[in-house]
């Protein structure tokens, strides 16, 4: 900074103003292209990014993580019944919403309609391995096509968040989403059984921990 403060004049002069020549520090102009670079990889990571970066993925995995806290002596089997009865129950529904978005939507993108080298579209009538509801919970839990799709009892998801998450999935079926995977794939499945939507005495998972 200091040597540039010499009496250096411009060539330019407006109504008698005269400036000095002293153009912007070195490290002022790197600092500046250095910011602009960091942008894109920022972005990508911050808005694009599948590690947890933004707010919304550290939010749905925390929100995963205090799930567990919030089972206490719940214990689910994946039978269908189970299965279907959790697809009408909003707070626990949203358990498995965030069991999907911070382990699957990975591979079956955030809406469930499928990735390119990924999982399949879950929001169709198409199936490869899946007939009923509670297939969903043990496809989910036991994987398949030779772990393309991965056993999520070996990775550390709690039983339970895996029949919510499969009451998730379930709900996914009917938005019948555009794939970017294309064609459906397998083949089309009789609907889910009629659930009866529960009478308000259900306890969630929200109003337990006030
Ligand atoms: C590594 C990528 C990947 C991840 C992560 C993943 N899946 Fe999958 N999933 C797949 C693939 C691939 C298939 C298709 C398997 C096949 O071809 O039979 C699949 C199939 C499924 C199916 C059966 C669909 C059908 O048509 O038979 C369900 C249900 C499912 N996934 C749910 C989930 C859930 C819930 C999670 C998160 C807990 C999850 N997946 C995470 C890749 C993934």
């Amino acid at each position: 900074m200091g040597t540039q403060s010499v009496d250096r004049l411009t060539d330019h002069e407006y109504d008698g103003i005269q400036e000095y020549d002293n153009p912007t520090p070195g490290w002022w102009n790197w600092l500046f292209w250095a910011t602009i670079l960091l942008c894109f990889p920022y972005t990508l990571l911050y808005h694009f990014g599948r590690i947890g970066w933004n707010i919304e993925e550290a939010y749905t995995q925390e929100q995963a993580a205090n799930a567990r806290l919030m089972f206490g002596d719940l214990k689910l089997t994946g039978d269908t019944e189970t299965v279907m009865k959790y697809t009408v129950q909003p707070d626990w529904l949203a358990v498995g919403a965030a069991v999907f978005s911070a382990n699957c939507a990975n591979c079956h993108a955030r809406d469930g309609a499928g990735m390119v080298g990924g999982g399949v579209n879950l929001t169709d009538d198409h199936y490869k391995n899946v007939k009923t509801p509670g297939d969903l919970a043990r496809v989910i839990a036991d994987g398949a096509n030779n772990n393309a799709m991965p056993a999520w009892k070996t990775r550390g998801l709690h039983p339970n968040e895996i029949v919510l998450a499969a009451s998730y999935v379930a709900t996914l079926r009917g938005k019948n989403l555009p794939s970017p995977r294309g064609a459906p794939e397998g083949v089309v499945i009789p609907p889910w059984p009629k659930v009866e939507t529960p009478a308000a005495s259900a306890p969630a998972p929200a109003a337990q921990k006030k």
